[in-house]
């Protein structure tokens, strides 16, 4: 099955992953409909894929489309949603970020059929895993496409995948905290980062294999008893490391659900 008609308000960053994932062949998109900004990546698109149009204007891409794709900065959602005239029962897809559903459906002023997601940059390579909500069958079967779909229940669990996502950063630092570490006791940059990458490389996709597997079965699994992986986990633990990661989790929660 494949979409017949996409359109995207908004084209930057993640419109342009999602837009390189849809159309990956096979293409899962038959038309794409682009807003006019950001041109450079509106122009590259169309430039790169046959299915790609750039409408004239934000309506345009409303008016074509079966399924709208909201992908503006939250700042100027309000203003540029409330200005777009959408048809009952249109499928709209929302990701704009920290905006409650009841609020973008009053924007949009239509009974619409929305779904908002949190697809991750990954989509372009269709490796990413996208949170939605609420559950919708079609939405997760676009999203399965572009790597893998997560269907929330509820408000607070959409929200709670959200503060998650926000651990890539901390991913990398990781990395970068252990590179420093092993500079600092005397080894080659190249060569931590030759060896880091490969490794997590590897923990990730165990763990991904493993689906059925808990994460403190595998984290079980590289500790031997008495062992060097233990003993980091537990200084880890004692040292405040699990106290640092809810901390920081609580506090972007927070920031989701607009309590700070
Ligand atoms: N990036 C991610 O990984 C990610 C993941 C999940 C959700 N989101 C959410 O998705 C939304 C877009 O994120 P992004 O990273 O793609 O942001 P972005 O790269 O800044 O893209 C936003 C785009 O909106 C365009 N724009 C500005 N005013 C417009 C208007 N009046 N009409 C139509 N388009 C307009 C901008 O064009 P100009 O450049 O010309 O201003 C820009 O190309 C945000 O709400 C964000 O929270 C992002």
């Amino acid at each position: 099955m494949t979409i017949t008609s996409i359109g995207f308000v908004g084209t930057g960053a993640i419109s342009e992953a999602m837009v390189r994932g849809l159309l990956a062949e096979p293409a899962f998109a038959s038309q794409v409909y682009l807003s006019p900004r950001n041109p450079d990546t509106a122009g590259r698109l169309a430039s790169e894929f046959h299915a790609v149009a750039v409408a004239s204007d934000n309506q345009t891409v409303v008016d074509r489309s079966d399924i709208v794709v909201l992908a503006i900065r939250p700042q100027i959602a309000r203003e540029v949603v409330g200005d777009l005239v959408f048809r009952d029962g249109q499928s709209v897809i929302s990701l704009v970020a920290a905006t409650e559903r009841q609020t973008l459906l009053d924007w949009i002023g239509a009974d619409v059929h929305l779904v908002q997601a949190i697809p991750l940059p990954f989509v372009a390579g269709r490796q990413g895993v996208t949170a939605i909500y609420p559950p919708d069958t079609s939405v997760a079967a676009l999203f399965g496409v572009l790597g893998s779909a997560v269907q929330c229940a509820s408000r607070k669990e959409y929200d709670l995948l959200a503060a998650t996502s926000a651990l890539m950063s901390t991913y990398f630092g990781v990395m970068e905290i252990t590179t420093a570490w092993l500079e600092e006791n005397g080894l080659e940059k190249s060569k931590a980062k030759a060896y880091l990458a490969p490794l997590f490389e590897s923990l990730a996709r165990r763990a991904s294999e493993n689906s059925e597997a808990d994460f403190s079965d595998l984290s079980r699994a590289f500790a031997t008893k008495g062992g060097l992986n233990e003993q980091v986990l537990t200084d880890f633990e004692t040292m405040g490391g699990r106290f640092a990661l809810h901390t920081a989790l609580d506090r972007v929660l927070a920031r989701i659900e607009g309590q700070s």
